[in-house]
C-alpha cells in the first residue's frame, strides 16, 4: 500500500471485538443520550450505590455552576472500596504494583481497604477535618494510591502534586491550598537511580510554611532526609500504632462535595486548582471507563500514567476502583533496564488492556519492534492513548506490533478539567489513526470559528462543548471568576465550554485534535504553561525578561524553546546558559527544562505589553508570523 493509500484505511472492529463490546450500535445509544441526557445519567448513576439517592439530576440554575445529583448523599469510597467488601470482589486483586527495581506488592480488594482505613485513622487523629485539602507528594508507590483514597474516605480533599515537580511548583501549591498536611516519601526509583523527595518537600516547606504535619513513606532509605521534631513522622511508624486499628467509617458526603484539588497549568503564571465532586465525578469516570475500554471482571488493566495527574486519578485509581477491575501499576521508567520492560510486565501479568501516552510509544517505538515480539502479548484485547494527538505511524506500530493487528486503539480525548473521556472510539467504533473519533454520550461537541458558527468539513476551528456533563469541573479554587473567565466567556452567549484546543470535523463527523489555542504546552503528553517557564527564568537573578514557547518535535510533541534577556551586567555563555537550564529543573520539575535558551535583546510585544509568542514560535519555524498589526515595534 502507498502511505497515502494507508492514510486513508479504515480499521474496523473484529467479529470477536463486536461481539464481546457492551455498545454495538453507538450511534442509536448516542442519539438516545443527548436526547435524553439527564434520563441517560441517572441510569448510570442508579449503578452505584447512594447512601441516599439525589433529588434532582441537574441543577442548572447557577450556570456555569452546574451541579449533579444535586441532594445526593454518596462518597466515592463507598463505590470504589466498601460495597466491594460485601460481595465476591473482595477477594480480588485490586491492585499489582511492580516497584523499579523489580519489588512487587499486591493487594486484595479488602487488603486494599484495610491499608486506607489504618491512614485514614492516622490522619483522623492528626485532626484532619472533612473539607481539609491534604497535599500529596509522592513517587508512584501503593502508598500513594492509599493516601489519596484515605483522604477520600475522611471527607478531606486531596491535592496530589506530581512527584517529577519540584520546589517552587510544590510550594505555591501548598501554598494555594493552605495545606496545613503533606503527605510524602524519601523518595523513589527512576532509571536505576534514587530520586531524593523529601529534601524537595523540606525545601518547599520552608517557602510555604502552612504545614504544620508531614507524613513520609519511606521507600529508598537515604541519609540526607532531615525530619523535623513535632512535625515529621513516618508512615510505618503511624500505621504500626494501635490508632491506626484496621476499619474506619467512611464519612458521608454531599454529592456536590469536593473530592479532590489537581493542579494544572493555564495561561497565566500561577497553576489553576481544578475542583472535582465525589458525586458526578464517580458517575462519569465510572462510565466512561465502562463504555470506553469495556472493561469486564476478569480483566487486568493497566493504566501507565503517573497517579499525580488526571489520567492516573480518574483511570488508575477511582473508575477502576469503583468497576472493581485489577489495577496494574508500576513505578519506574518504560525501557529500564531494558526496552521490553513494559512488554515483560505485560506477558507476566497477563494484561488485557493498556493505556498510556503517544510520547511513551514513539520512545518505545525507537527501539524497533524486536523487542515487543520476544514477548507473548496475546493476553491484550485493547490499547488505548491520550494526552496529545497521536500520529499515524506511532498508531500503526502500536496497533500493528502491540496490538498484533488485533487490539482496537481507544484514543481518548480529554482534559484535568472534563473528569473524564470527552472523544473517544468504544471498542466498535471504526478507527481512522489519529482521530479521536466521535463524542462519548451525552456530550454535544463542536468545533466553530469566533461567532460559534459550525466549521465546514476539514476546517480548522476551536473545540467547543455545548453542554454540561456529570464529571465537568466546578471551579477553579479560591477563583470562580477565573473559572468563567477561562472557560464560559468566549461563548458566553451560547454557553458552551471552551476548551482551549483547535480541531477538525472530518465529512464522516470524526473528531482530528490539532492543539492548543492558548499558551500551553504538551510536552511528552504533561501540560505546562508557558508563564510557569517564564517565572521560573525570570526568578533567576541573572534573568530580566523571558518568552517560551513549544516548538513541535517528534519524540514529545513540543520541545521547549525560551528566550531570554540578560540584566545588562550580564553576558550570555554556554555556561549560563545550562544554569538557566538547571534553574528550571530545579524550581518547576525536569519535564520543564528547555531544550534551548536563546540569549535576545528585546522581544516581540503587543503594545499593551503582552508578548507575542505566537511571532517568536512562527519565527523560529521559518514561518509568517501572520497579522501583526498589534505589535508595538
Ligand atoms: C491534549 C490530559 C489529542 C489536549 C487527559 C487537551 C489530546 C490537553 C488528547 C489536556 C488526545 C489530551 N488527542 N490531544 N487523545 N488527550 N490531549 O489536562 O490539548 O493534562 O486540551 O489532560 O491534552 O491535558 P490534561
Amino acid at each position: 500500500m502507498s502511505d497515502s493509500e494507508n492514510l486513508k484505511k479504515i480499521y474496523h472492529p473484529s467479529e470477536e471485538v463486536v461481539a464481546r463490546a457492551r455498545v454495538k450500535d453507538y450511534d442509536a445509544m448516542y442519539k438516545e443520550s443527548v436526547e435524553n441526557r439527564e434520563a441517560f445519567w441517572a441510569r448510570e448513576a442508579e449503578e452505584l450505590e447512594w447512601y441516599k439517592k439525589w433529588d434532582k439530576v441537574l441543577d442548572e440554575s447557577n450556570k456555569p455552576f452546574y451541579k449533579w445529583f444535586v441532594g445526593g448523599k454518596t462518597n466515592i469510597i463507598h463505590n470504589a472500596l466498601d460495597r466491594h467488601l460485601k460481595t465476591a470482589t473482595r477477594n480480588k486483586i485490586a491492585l499489582i504494583w511492580e516497584g523499579e527495581p523489580g519489588d512487587i506488592k499486591v493487594y486484595s480488594y479488602h487488603a486494599l481497604s484495610r491499608e486506607v482505613s489504618k491512614f485514614a485513622n492516622v490522619l483522623r487523629a492528626m485532626g484532619v477535618q472533612k473539607g481539609e485539602i491534604v497535599t500529596i507528594y509522592m513517587p508512584q508507590i501503593p502508598e500513594l494510591i492509599i493516601a489519596m483514597l484515605a483522604c477520600a474516605k475522611i471527607g478531606a480533599v486531596h491535592s496530589v502534586v506530581y512527584g517529577g515537580f519540584s520546589v517552587e511548583a510544590l510550594a505555591e501549591r501548598i501554598e494555594d491550598a493552605n495545606s496545613r498536611v503533606l503527605i510524602t516519601a524519601d523518595g523513589g526509583w527512576r532509571r536505576g537511580k534514587k530520586v531524593v523527595l523529601k529534601k524537595i518537600a523540606n525545601e518547599a516547606m520552608k517557602r510555604s510554611p502552612t504545614i504544620e504535619v508531614c507524613i513520609t513513606v519511606k521507600r529508598i532509605d537515604v541519609e540526607d532526609c532531615y525530619m523535623e521534631t513535632d512535625r515529621d513522622f513516618w508512615w510505618h511508624e503511624l500505621m504500626g500504632m494501635p490508632i491506626a486499628g484496621t476499619s474506619a467509617d467512611t464519612e458521608v458526603t454531599d454529592a456536590e462535595d469536593p473530592l479532590f484539588i489537581l493542579y494544572t497549568s493555564g495561561t497565566t503564571g500561577k497553576p489553576k486548582g481544578v475542583v472535582h465532586t465525589h458525586g458526578g465525578y464517580s458517575v462519569y469516570t465510572m462510565s466512561t471507563f465502562k463504555y470506553v475500554f469495556d472493561i469486564k471482571p476478569e480483566d487486568r488493566w493497566w493504566c501507565a500514567a503517573d497517579p499525580g495527574w488526571i489520567t492516573g486519578h480518574s483511570y488508575i485509581v477511582y473508575a477502576p476502583l469503583i468497576m472493581g477491575a485489577t489495577i496494574m501499576s508500576y513505578e519506574g521508567a518504560p525501557n529500564h533496564p531494558y526496552p521490553n520492560r513494559w512488554w515483560s510486565m505485560v506477558e507476566k501479568y497477563g494484561i488485557n488492556i493498556l493505556y498510556t501516552s503517544p510520547t511513551a510509544i514513539r520512545g518505545l517505538m525507537r527501539f524497533g519492534s524486536s523487542w515487543v515480539e520476544k514477548h507473548n502479548l496475546s493476553s491484550l484485547r485493547l490499547l488505548g492513548s491520550v494526552g496529545e494527538p497521536i500520529n499515524p505511524e506511532a498508531w500503526r506500530w502500536y496497533y500493528e506490533v502491540v496490538g498484533q493487528s488485533r487490539c482496537p486503539i481507544m484514543d481518548t480525548w480529554w482534559q484535568t478539567e472534563t473528569g473524564g473521556f470527552m472523544i473517544t472510539p468504544l471498542p466498535v467504533t471504526p478507527l481512522k489513526p489519529g482521530s479521536a473519533t466521535k463524542p462519548f454520550f451525552g456530550n454535544e461537541i463542536a468545533v466553530v470559528d469566533e461567532a460559534g458558527n459550525e466549521m465546514k468539513p476539514g476546517e480548522e476551528g476551536t473545540l467547543v462543548i455545548r453542554n454540561p456533563w456529570p464529571g465537568m469541573a466546578r471551579t477553579i479554587l479560591n477563583d470562580p471568576d477565573r473559572y468563567i473567565e477561562k472557560y464560559w466567556k468566549a461563548y458566553e452567549k451560547q454557553g458552551w465550554y471552551l476548551a482551549g484546543d483547535s480541531a477538525r470535523v472530518d465529512e464522516d463527523g470524526y473528531f482530528w485534535i490539532i492543539g492548543r489555542i492558548d499558551d500551553v504546552l504538551k510536552v511528552s503528553g504533561y501540560r505546562l504553561g508557558s508563564a510557569e517557564i517564564e517565572s521560573a527564568l525570570v526568578s533567576h537573578p541573572a534573568v530580566t525578561e523571558a518568552a517560551a514557547i513549544g516548538l513541535p518535535d517528534e519524540l514529545r510533541g513540543n520541545a521547549i524553546h525560551a528566550f531570554v534577556i540578560l540584566k545588562q551586567k550580564e553576558t550570555p555563555s554556554k555556561e549560563l546558559k545550562e544554569e538557566l537550564m538547571q534553574h528550571v529543573v530545579d524550581e518547576i520539575g525536569p519535564i520543564a527544562r528547555p531544550q534551548e535558551i536563546i540569549f535576545v535583546d528585546s522581544l516581540p510585544k503587543t503594545r499593551s505589553g503582552k508578548i507575542m509568542r505566537r511571532v517568536l514560535k512562527a519565527q523560529a519555524m521559518g514561518q509568517d508570523p501572520g497579522d501583526i498589526t498589534t505589535l508595538e515595534d
